[in-house]
């Protein structure tokens, strides 16, 4: 039988996921079905239960409904605790387990592009949802410190305050945004100024062998400034693949090569 999976979300018109997952079918030759659901902002909850009663096994979920889907589920994993948000439901013993693979997703992503995590000091512009949502996965890949850096500088300590007791191995720190300086081996752009067209100011004091961009199709300063340096850099295409990739995993346990499928884009 047709296994039905689908992406909720408001608006979902735009979504590639039915496309990526269609993708992973016909390289597994596994029989499923991915489709795109839209809920109204007040209908998420009854549009997750519509789903699974129908029969269905596994929902991804975007904006602007992760942090509903968090506080939905009976089981978290510990990187969707982390990250308060959830982007892969599915349901098991009666129980709505929820996960966030936005995370190994961007782990992926670096690795398949070949640069290096281990013991890397690492620069994430932004402390927002984008940030809560890496954070563990990149410690867990074997970052060796992770500094956030902010607008905002009360919010980046925040956030490193909540991850802490969830992170033993890479150093946290906090600065704010205007006073960045120093040497970098990778930097991410975790703000949502490329989303809503606005620019953002590398300083000339701010050194950094990789650049990456969470974001993709859009237009993004921070990727032209990195490419201006010479620097190696990618937009956000391939953290999507990656999650709908671990996503597959999770439902389907097949976990697919992150490579095969950049060309999609
Ligand atoms: P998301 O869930 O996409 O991370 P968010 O929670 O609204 O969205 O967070 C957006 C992040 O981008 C914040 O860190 C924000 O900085 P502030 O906390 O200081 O508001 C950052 N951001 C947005 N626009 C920015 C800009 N033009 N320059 C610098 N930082 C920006």
């Amino acid at each position: 039988m047709t296994r039905q999976f689908a992406v909720v979300g408001n608006p979902i018109e735009h979504s590639r996921s039915p496309e990526l997952h269609h993708a992973f079918a016909k390289a597994t030759g596994i029989d499923l079905h991915y489709s795109k659901r839209l809920a109204p902002l007040d209908g998420f909850a009854s549009n997750v239960q519509e789903f699974f009663s129908q029969g269905g096994i596994g929902l991804n979920v975007t904006v602007p409904f992760k942090e509903q889907a968090y506080q939905l589920c009976d089981v978290l994993t510990p990187r969707a605790q982390v990250a308060r948000a959830v982007n892969t439901l599915w349901q098991q013993d009666g129980k709505l387990h929820g996960d966030n693979t936005d995370g190994q997703g961007l782990v992926d992503a670096i690795n398949a592009l070949g640069w290096p995590l281990q013991q890397a000091k690492i620069l994430i512009l932004g402390a927002g949802g984008a940030t809560r949502g890496v954070i563990l996965p990149l410690a867990q890949a074997g970052a060796g410190q992770i500094v956030i850096a902010n607008r905002t500088l009360s919010r980046a300590q925040q956030l490193i305050a909540d991850v802490q007791p969830f992170i033993n191995t890479a150093h946290l720190s906090a600065i704010i945004l205007d006073h960045l300086s120093g040497q970098f081996d990778l930097i991410i752009n975790a703000t949502s100024a490329s989303l809503s067209g606005e620019a953002l100011q590398l300083p000339p004091a701010l050194q950094f062998q990789y650049a990456y961009e969470m974001a993709y199709g859009k237009p993004s300063s921070f990727l032209d400034q990195a490419t201006e340096r010479g620097v190696p850099t990618s937009d956000g295409f391939s953290m999507l693949v990656g999650q709908a990739i671990e996503a597959f995993a999770i439902w389907n346990g097949v976990k697919l090569a992150l490579s095969d499928f950049l060309s999609l884009k």
